[in-house]
């Protein structure tokens, strides 16, 4: 292996640090579909779970190790505190893999020792190098992390990395777990890092960092010029409290400003060499994917990926940009995977039409979900006239969903208006095949609907956010229904689209209900999750 490459590599952690914020949880099926669409993103690196975390986890890992995981394919790594058990499971659940890499972590921070490990730096000093080299007894390739490195003494930093690296790590990587520090702070660890720890050049240099005070990326690219070489990401940001370092804001602050930061890669700055091995077309879809799966809204003006970042409200700015689109943009939507939204199919459009549109968005279908989401298509093509390829990727990824289908939502009505009293009918069919109505009123429509839905369904919750957002403009658009509920301290997300919001909302609903029905049929065997809790929710 090359450990100074002269680019860099994205190691996406969506799967991992992205799932861990509340309510972002996803199945293993869902999971899968997302490591895919990473695959086809490009990114280097799918760090697909902590596999002694839960048996779901090691599952999830396994599968997109067997699946994902292929020789051409990206390394797919596992998370595992320095412990032997987490390190067995995390070999065991990529042994599948092609290229397998195991991530051990210990913190260094005295804060973390004092509180969190109850352990002396020597003692970290130890079980580190211990449990690197129990890593690499199972895989070549070992990252090693410093948790709470942003704030752990440069010093101790040093010691143990160096230990680390000499144990056999190939990548250490450089948690701003807290996301405490700021650009000139970070860059100047990195380059202490480089400068301090002798066997350095033996590894890549990676980073790895919250957005709590929203300077996550800043402070990787400061990293960067510093001599990182590996960017631990996610996709929209997500992840623990305020998310990580975006992996579309990095991506393309790399490519948009290419000629600023070739040089700290040794190439002259007019270099039209790629940065990373990303395709950036699949960047859109990827955000439109994950956060449909996972409940976590883009906000609108998101840089890259939010619903305004390419739009142009003030009349001066739309008049420079019809004289020439470079007065006021800095990149082209297409480069992004944005299509101009041109209106490509409608009811008479045949299967073979809609099979190759959505080939072209580069949707990559079994039979079977293909026949799903046709059968989706036709409905909304019926209703709808122009059916755009914004709603095609709204109706295929509502299909792709892969929650569990428990309860299934036969019929939503309601009746309505400034002088009636909100009422709801619902029919669903429950996991044993009967099909039970209810009926309630509510403050409003959706109000009636949900409670109607909980009378049946029977398991407390309260709903803790609701939007709906349409998917185009235009008064027949697409209502896409997000919504996330609270069972006990666990968050669900349920999404749905349609031409009806009423029934988005009823859909969206039982989507969330049918994760947590899931999640509480699958609880006595996932005991372990109540031990590594507390260890994952710090990470
Ligand atoms: O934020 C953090 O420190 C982590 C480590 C496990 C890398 O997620
Ligand atoms: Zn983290």
């Amino acid at each position: 292996m090359n450990t100074q490459p002269n680019r860099i590599i994205i190691f996406d952690t969506t799967l991992r640090d992205g799932e861990q914020c509340p309510g972002a949880t996803l199945n293993v099926e869902e999971k899968l579909t997302i490591a895919r669409q990473l695959a086809r993103l490009g990114v280097d690196v799918i760090e697909a779970g902590f596999p002694y975390a839960s048996v779901g986890d090691f599952e999830a890992v396994q599968k997109i190790a067997q699946t994902v995981g292929v020789e051409s394919g990206p390394t797919i790594c596992g998370l595992a505190r320095a412990t032997r058990q987490d390190i067995e499971a995390a070999a065991k659940a990529l042994k599948p893999a092609a290229h397998g890499r195991i991530h051990t972590f210990i913190a260094t921070s005295d804060i973390h020792l004092k509180y969190k490990l109850k352990k002396t730096r020597p003692e970290v000093l130890a079980i580190a190098e211990e449990m690197v080299a129990y890593a690499k007894s199972f895989v070549e390739d070992v990252e090693f992390s410093p948790e709470d490195a942003g704030r752990s003494d440069p010093e101790f930093l040093y010691e143990v990395l160096e230990r680390a690296i000499a144990a056999g790590a190939t990548t250490v990587n450089i948690p701003d777990t807290v996301g405490y520090t700021t650009p000139t702070e970070f860059g100047a660890l990195i380059r202490g890092i480089k400068e301090n720890v002798p066997n350095i050049d033996q590894a890549i240099i990676s980073v790895h960092g919250h957005n709590d005070l929203g300077l996550a990326v800043a402070n990787f690219l400061e990293a960067v010029k510093n001599g990182a070489r590996q960017l631990e990401c996610t996709i929209n940001g997500i992840g623990e409290r305020a998310g990580n370092a975006a992996l579309e804001e990095l991506v393309m602050a790399l490519h948009v400003r290419r000629q600023f930061y070739n040089p700290y890669f040794g190439r002259p700055a007019e270099s039209e060499e790629a940065l990373t091995n990303i395709d950036t077309r699949q960047i859109y879809k990827t955000s439109r994917l994950v956060s449909n799966l996972t409940g976590m809204l883009v906000q609108p003006n998101k840089a890259i990926v939010g619903a305004n970042a390419f739009a142009h409200e003030s009349g001066i700015h739309q008049d420079g940009v019809l004289k020439n689109k470079l007065t006021y943009e800095i990149m082209d939507a297409k480069l992004i995977g944005l299509t101009d939204n041109q209106i490509v199919l409608g009811k008479h459009s045949g299967r073979n039409a809609f099979r190759n549109r959505l080939k072209e968005l580069g949707f990559d279908l079994s039979e079977t979900e293909l026949n799903k989401a046709f059968v989706r298509f036709k409905e909304v093509a019926d209703k709808k006239k122009d059916v755009s390829d914004w709603d095609l990727e709204a109706l295929v990824n509502d299909e792709i969903s892969q929650v569990p289908e428990l309860f299934h939502l036969e019929l939503v009505q309601v009746s309505c208006g400034d002088h009636a009293r909100p009422t709801a009918t619902v029919t669903l069919r429950t996991p044993e095949g009967e099909e039970l109505m209810d009926a309630a009123i509510g403050t409003g429509p959706v109000d009636a609907v949900y409670k109607a839905i909980n009378r049946v369904v029977n398991v407390p919750n309260e709903l803790i956010e609701y939007s709906v957002q349409s998917v185009t403009a235009g008064i027949d658009a697409l209502g896409e229904v997000t919504i996330r509920l609270r069972y006990n301290s666990r968050v669900f997300s349920g999404h749905a689209a349609n031409t009806d919001i009423i029934v988005a909302s009823a859909q969206a609903y039982v989507n969330a209900l049918n994760r947590l029905y899931a999640w509480l049929q699958g609880q006595g065997q996932e005991s372990r999750d109540r031990e590594t809790d507390k260890a994952v929710a710090s990470v």
